[in-house]
């Protein structure tokens, strides 16, 4: 059985404008949706009405848990349209667009093994949507420039192709997306802004499979294009956020908005990357240091490392991968090492794999570490069989050969700021089941926020690694296609 595909997802290394695409990718506004379209200016007019100065908090509802047997990934629950629709979307720091299933969509999951209910969005059943059309700004401002064939009547298409061999394939709507701002301790009340996001007509094999099936995909990157630079850009929000992702009890913590609480150490993100890259510097295992070629972090190189959460394990290349793997099996002799699915190392050990295991340690620039224990970087499949879940880089990519990628695997069961303001990201190992404080810009008070957990994770084991391990990949290109 097919281990690949799963919960998936994440990163945009290309971005490319075709000229020239399949013609059944042409949706004319008149005959779907005539009369409904507004102009340019009409939503200027409507942007700077909205535009306020109330720069808040907001509490995101999140759910999953990033088990490789289990779900695999985290998602998070958002409104859209009016009346507001529930929507339940992958949350993915390695994407820039948010994207859900729309209705007359083909190929989409109407049904989800998580055990949620999966919703269609509707363009015509919102009274606040508006299509987006490929003169329009946000068309042409994310495409780089004007629209080859476009017509007033075309609509701005979007393709993103995901690192796993999975996409999808739509439109752009603009709408009112509807979260909760926090206004208290443990308090939140509900908001709205306007914002564009895809409306899905198509989408690959993967992302229709009911397995760990969701609404569509939220891309918490930084582009113009995502919903929090967004935000950010018509005065809601700070482009901040940060993630505690509970791997033990399921859900965690997602706030946008500044954390005064805990404190994070910080390290500058690599500049002009399309993803989350910052700078490692070494590896150590145990308490030595892992010898490794002088060039191996070079930034020419290797761009850094990309930190993504809508990736479940974590990727290293082969210079890295294969000294790691013999260190971290230097003290286990015995051990009888096994290939499950083509891809995962796994043996059986009946001891507390955090006393027969070494813990590593990533260290970044500015003195920003993150030690990874043995409970974390091995994963069980049943009891007494722990599978590794460092991944082989040059193996698993194709156009990403070599990357480093850290994925759930390290990130959970920490609070991980992204300051898009400052251009930093730091973590702290944190109890995602507790809560942190976070600032509203608007009055200056500081709130706390609690965990949630969107369903009970421990009822949804949904299979073996043979049915549904989750080697989510990397979203290796994201093509915006356009047809004329
Ligand atoms: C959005 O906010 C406005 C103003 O507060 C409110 O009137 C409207 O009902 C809200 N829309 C949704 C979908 O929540
Ligand atoms: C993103 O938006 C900012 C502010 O609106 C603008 O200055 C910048 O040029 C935009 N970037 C791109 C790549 O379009
Ligand atoms: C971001 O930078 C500004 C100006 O350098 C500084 O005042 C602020 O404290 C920084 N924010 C964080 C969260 O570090
Ligand atoms: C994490 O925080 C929760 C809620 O405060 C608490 O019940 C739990 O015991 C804490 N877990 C650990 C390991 O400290």
């Amino acid at each position: 059985m097919e281990i690949a595909r799963l919960a998936v997802v994440s990163f945009l290394l290309v971005i490319s404008l075709l000229s020239t695409g399949d013609c059944n990718l042409v949706f004319n506004v008149h005959h779907k949706f005539k009369g409904r379209e507004r102009s340019l200016e009409a939503f200027k007019a409507h942007d700077v009405l909205r535009r306020g100065r109330f720069l808040s908090a907001i509490d995101l509802n999140l759910g999953g848990n990033g088990h490789p047997s289990e779900s695999g990934l985290y998602f998070a629950k958002i409104g859209l349209g009016t009346p507001a629709k529930d929507y339940y979307v992958q949350v993915d720091t390695g994407s820039d667009l948010l994207w859900v299933n729309c209705a007359g969509c083909t190929n989409c999951p109407r049904k989800s093994d998580l055990g949620i209910e999966l919703t269609l969005y509707n363009p015509s059943s919102s009274s606040t949507s508006n299509l987006v059309t490929c003169g329009q700004d946000f068309c042409t401002s994310t495409y780089d420039g004007p629209i080859p064939g476009c017509r007033p009547e075309l609509l701005c298409e979007y393709k993103v192709a995901y690192g796993d061999g999975s996409s999808t394939t739509g439109y752009f709507v603009k709408d009112h997306v509807v979260l909760d701002r926090v206004t208290g301790n443990f308090k939140t009340e509900s908001t709205n802004g306007s914002i564009v996001f895809g409306c899905g007509a198509q989408q690959s094999v993967q992302l229709g499979a009911t397995s760990a099936a969701l609404d569509g995909i939220l891309g918490f990157g930084q582009a113009n294009s995502s919903m929090i630079s967004q935000l950010a850009s018509s005065g809601k929000i700070k482009r901040i956020f940060a993630h505690c992702l509970d791997n033990i009890n399921g859900g965690g913590i997602f706030a946008i908005g500044e954390v005064v609480q805990p404190k994070v150490r910080t390290t500058p993100l690599v500049q002009q990357q399309a993803h989350y890259n910052v700078f490692m510097k070494a590896i150590e295992v145990g308490d030595e240091v892992l010898n490794l070629p002088t060039d191996v972090f070079d930034t020419d190189l290797r761009k850094g490392t990309i930190i993504d959460s809508g990736t479940t394990l974590a990727y290293l290349p082969d210079v890295i991968y294969e000294p790691l793997i013999a260190k971290i099996f230097a003290r286990q002799t015995g051990l009888k090492l096994h290939t499950v699915e083509e891809q995962f190392t796994c043996f059986e050990y009946d001891g507390n794999v955090d006393d027969g295991f070494p813990t590593i340690t990533f260290h970044f620039e500015d003195s920003l570490s993150l030690t990874v224990h043995p409970h974390e970087y091995l994963f069980d499949i049943a009891s007494n069989k722990w599978c590794v879940g460092w991944q082989n880089s040059g193996a698993q990519s194709r156009d990403g050969k070599d990357m480093i990628l850290l994925g759930d695997l390290v990130l959970q069961n920490r609070l991980v700021l992204y300051d898009l303001e400052n251009q930093t990201i730091g973590w702290t190992e944190y109890n995602c089941s507790s809560s942190i404080k976070v600032r509203d810009e608007h009055s200056g008070a500081i709130y706390t926020v609690g965990p949630h957990n969107l369903y009970s994770a421990s009822s949804v084991r949904v299979g073996t690694i043979s049915s549904m391990l989750l080697s989510i990949l990397l979203l290796l290109t994201v093509l915006h296609s356009f047809t004329n």
